[in-house]
């Protein structure tokens, strides 16, 4: 097939070649954003008098149909034209004759799949944004339900000391909070215009690149048009964004895993969210939890896979850079479809309170409360925390908790203690004692929630 670019060659291309070098396979996904791009273009070249109005007329119309027949399945890519920009510019052709031709004046591909790739991930970056705020919604929703609701908090997965289970869900509140606010500071760096740079160096022709941009919704535009074409900082920044969020997922999925353990049995997640062994009749697996914390790995070898791309590269546009695509694809659609499901799945968990309040009932995990306690006594904290370890050895030897043990026994320890033991050790009063802010009291838990709606309700 004869190419667009063969007016220097003598020979056809490598048939090898020609696979190697195509990128229709994958970047045909920027079909919606290359006729934008180019439709924005094609008005800014009849405006400055580049090419006539009738022209421009002519090029749309046929941009618009190509772009219909594409999604209609009536005409198809083709290898041998390589990429989505020249598909769509022969599709042209085939439809409107010579003056598709036209289309392709001051500019270059290097500024064109630019110019793509920063619509493309200004649209799924607010799509993603949108999508991250309903997994806030369902923590929120899910914590308001469980201020009261106390469980064993853990430091080296050992028992710590009693949260509230709204305390530990709003935890990830924030987590995601932080990667919201990531994402939307990005979108400065993403919004911008490369369209313009042509090649590398500008053009000859009197463009208006301001008029391009604000047809294209960006804020800025690329002051340096060798930077313009190079630049792929922003899929870096947004593959290391997602790399952090998915992280966040990771967590909060290898928590859930533990969490609906036979050893744990704190939540079970609703039916539609697990699934059964193939042999074993009795399984509920956590699939989606585990299958979340294992698309991590490929989110996170994205990001090392493009900054080695780009690592040493010299300006300007290296062929290295159709590598940028992939991985950037595979990233938007592995965390849309974990957002996705991440709301719904947190919202059906059914939260076994009862199990988690028999495992601080029954635990040593008020053993800094008792210390504090004798601390309040007048006992020196690193003696209070000495004499606490003594009782807590105790009891461990008698098979009893802390509650259990009589005043009797713990007169063996320390004189200071008293009946109001009881009350002060008892898991509602440890939590409840933690009243600082950012502290796991119900008082602060409630603060930290509001905070937490009204975030949600900004905008
Ligand atoms: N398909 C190419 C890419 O994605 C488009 C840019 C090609 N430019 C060039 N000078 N060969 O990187």
């Amino acid at each position: 097939m004869a190419k667009l670019w063969g007016g220097r060659f003598t020979k056809n291309t490598n048939e090898l070649v020609e696979q190697m070098n195509a990128s229709i396979t994958f970047d045909q996904k920027l079909l919606d954003e290359d006729i934008q791009g180019s439709i924005a273009h094609v008005n800014m070249l009849a405006r400055c008098g580049i090419v006539t109005e009738g022209e421009s007329e002519k090029i749309k119309d046929g941009l618009k149909k190509v772009h219909q027949k594409l999604n209609d399945g009536e005409v198809s890519y083709s290898i041998a034209h390589e990429d989505i920009h020249m598909n769509i510019e022969s599709l042209l052709h085939d439809e409107i004759g010579p003056v598709a031709g036209k289309l392709h004046t001051a500019r270059s591909r290097n500024d064109q799949v630019a110019t793509d790739m920063h619509l493309y991930l200004k649209k799924q970056v607010q799509h993603l944004m949108g999508l991250l705020k309903s997994v806030q919604e369902a923590i929120v929703k899910q914590a308001s339900e469980h201020v009261n609701t106390i469980l064993p908090g853990y430091t080296h997965l050992q028992r710590a000391q009693p949260v509230s289970f709204a305390h530990h869900l709003l935890a990830y509140f924030w987590m995601f909070q932080r990667d919201l606010e990531r994402m939307a500071d990005s979108l400065k760096r993403i919004n911008i215009l490369p369209l313009g740079a042509g090649a590398i160096a500008g053009t000859t022709f009197p463009i208006d690149r301001e008029m391009v941009a604000e047809e294209l919704g960006f804020d800025a535009i690329y002051p340096n048009s060798m930077d313009a074409v190079s630049d792929r900082d922003f899929i870096v920044e947004f593959l290391s964004h997602a790399s952090i969020l998915m992280m966040h997922i990771s967590r909060l999925s290898e928590e859930l895993i533990i969490w609906s353990s036979q050893e744990f049995q704190f939540v079970e997640l609703d039916d539609a969210f697990c699934t059964g062994s193939s042999m074993m009749p009795q399984k509920k697996n956590p699939d989606i939890p585990e299958l979340l914390r294992g698309k991590t790995g490929r989110v996170y070898g994205h990001l090392m896979g493009l900054l080695t791309t780009l690592k040493g590269l010299p300006l300007t546009y290296n062929k290295d850079m159709q590598e940028d695509k992939e991985g950037m694809f595979d990233t938007v659609e592995t965390l849309t479809m974990a957002l996705e499901v991440l709301a719904p799945m947190l919202l059906t968990m059914e939260v076994k309170k009862e199990n988690m309040y028999q495992a601080v009932r029954n635990d040593y995990s008020n053993a800094t409360d008792l210390a504090d306690y004798l601390v309040r006594k007048g006992t020196p904290f690193r003696e209070a925390h000495e004499i606490t370890g003594k009782a807590v050895l105790y009891a461990i030897q008698k098979q009893k908790s802390l509650l259990d043990l009589s005043l009797e026994e713990y007169y063996q320890f320390s004189n200071l203690v008293d009946n109001d033991i009881y009350a002060a050790i008892e898991p509602e009063q440890v939590v409840a004692a933690r009243n600082n802010m950012g502290g796991t009291s119900q008082e602060q838990v409630k603060k930290q929630l509001e905070m937490a709606e009204q975030i949600l309700n900004e905008d």
